[in-house]
């Protein structure tokens, strides 16, 4: 099949590269000139494991293509992909001019019927709004010969992880497709029929439930997360270990092990945009929405607690001016250089802030997070692991990468000035620690001091 995309980012260029990976003929259109430029190149501008060796392969076969140009997007097929970002708003409301953006162009230069399919995740009642704007733009080109066919627009939102989005592209849990037509909805089944053979992943559905199922999803997941930050920080001031807590609750088959992981909060560029959309969904409905909007106070809140054990550990915040720390992971989590809303940067803001020097390190987002604060003498990225550590007064693990999972504690102590660990992860044994030596202070552990002598 034929088929344009709107948005070369992780969706767009991992719904293209899957697409034309099973035999599909895909053009992806972007606004980023050098963005396409490297692309066309085979060079992919984002860290996405598993992506480079995808996109190459289908550029040589000829059944991927890349291009500024939204008029030859929109020549190359009849169905249309809409992937481009929906940030927040200044009051928390999606932006959807982008998505509206690419709605008037197709309409502007379609030249026959088109099925136009939202992977943005956009608040419920999108669908309406790009099919109403991109039908104004036709009759203002002088009717819609079409009728109306001209214009049906599918929701098919994203369920894929940074960071695995190769494989939960290839083998999704579930396909979601809100369409009116059968004619659509039968489209939909073709385009996906390759990711659908061992059992029917397509759930149909109105778009407007579409549209929700996206935000419902990341919502919960979100919970679950602030729920279990809650309870860290209550196992924090009651001497509970919340390790302890999470397997003895996560037993439970209604409960279940996944998602309950306490941390340093969540950042990224969904659940923190997707919550306040969904919160903002509520207000403009005059529905009040309390569970929302304390998952998102509770993070809020959380993205703190790093600075707070830092400058408890240290002797108070006043403590950190001068001092050294550490940062051992950057990007929002593990095998993504994608640094939206990350917690890393609300630590190093801080302690920034307070008067340190951070020494910083991340896998793949070093780059990413020295193009956000430039350069500085107070932040020290390093591209290696243990040169962050030289000096540092103590050291704060943001990001649970692999590599930082089994440390070589005593070619640690070496390179730092302190025998500090703040870890938002909670990898390592609190008693272990101890006993080398360092004061240790995890999320929701009793905190370990050095065993004495
Ligand atoms: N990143 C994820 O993990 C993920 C997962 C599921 C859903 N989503 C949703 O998918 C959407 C895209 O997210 P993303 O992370 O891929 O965004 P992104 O910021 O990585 O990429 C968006 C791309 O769209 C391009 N763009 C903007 N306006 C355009 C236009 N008019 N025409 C063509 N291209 C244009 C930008 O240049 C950019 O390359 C968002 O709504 C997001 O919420 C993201």
């Amino acid at each position: 099949m034929k088929l344009t995309i709107f948005g070369a980012g992780y969706v767009g260029l991992v719904t293209g590269a899957c697409l034309a990976e099973v035999g599909h003929d895909v053009l992806v259109c972007d606004v980023d000139p050098a963005r396409v430029d490297a692309l066309k190149a085979g060079r992919i501008p984002i860290f996405e494991p598993g992506l480079e060796p995808l996109v190459r392969r289908n550029l040589a076969a000829g059944r991927l293509g890349f291009t500024l140009s939204a008029a030859d997007a929109v020549a190359h097929s009849d169905l249309v992909m809409i992937a481009v970002g929906t940030p927040p708003a200044e009051n928390g409301d999606a932006d959807l001019g982008h998505v509206l953006a690419v709605g008037e162009a197709i309409a502007t230069h379609m030249t026959r019927p088109v099925t136009v399919v939202t992977k943005s995740t956009v608040p419920v009642g999108t669908g309406d709004l790009v099919e109403a704007r991109m039908r104004a733009v036709l009759s203002a080109r002088g009717g819609a010969e079409w009728g109306d066919d001209a214009v049906s627009v599918v929701s098919n939102p994203e369920f894929l992880k940074e960071g695995a989005a190769v494989g939960d592209f290839m083998k999704p849990d579930r396909i979601i497709v809100g369409a009116a037509s059968e004619r659509a909805t039968a489209l939909m089944r073709t385009l996906y029929q390759p990711f659908n053979r061992n059992h029917d992943r397509l759930m149909v559905m109105d778009r407007r439930s579409a549209e929700l199922t996206k935000y419902a999803a990341n919502a919960m997941l979100a919970t679950k997360i602030s729920f279990m930050n809650e309870m860290a920080g209550l196992a924090d001031r009651l001497g509970a270990d919340i390790e302890a807590v999470r397997l003895g609750i996560g037993a439970d088959p209604r409960i279940g092990y996944h998602f309950i992981y306490p941390g340093a909060g969540f950042g990224g560029s969904c659940f923190p945009k997707d919550v306040r959309a969904l919160r903002r969904s509520g207000e403009v409905t005059g529905y009040e929405m309390p569970l929302v909007a304390a998952v998102e106070a509770v993070n809020d809140r959380q993205k703190h607690v790093m600075f707070e054990k830092l400058a408890t550990a240290l002797g108070g915040a006043e403590a950190i001016r001068g001092r050294t720390i550490a940062v051992w992971g950057l990007a929002f989590k593990p095998n993504t250089d994608d640094m939206r809303e990350a917690p890393s940067l609300r630590l190093i803001d801080a302690v920034l802030a307070a008067g340190g020097t951070v020494r910083a390190y991340d896998p793949a987002a070093g780059t990413a997070t020295r193009a956000l604060y430039g350069e500085r003498a107070d932040l020290v990225i390093t591209f290696d692991a243990q040169e962050a550590l030289d000096g540092a007064d103590a050291l704060c693990l943001v990001t649970e990468w692999q590599e930082f999972r089994v440390p070589d504690f005593g070619a640690m102590e070496t390179r730092m000035a302190g025998r500090i660990i703040i870890d938002g992860r909670n990898l390592y044994d609190p008693d272990d620690l101890a006993a080398r030596g360092w004061r240790y202070s995890a999320i929701g552990r009793p905190q370990r001091v050095p065993a004495a002598g």
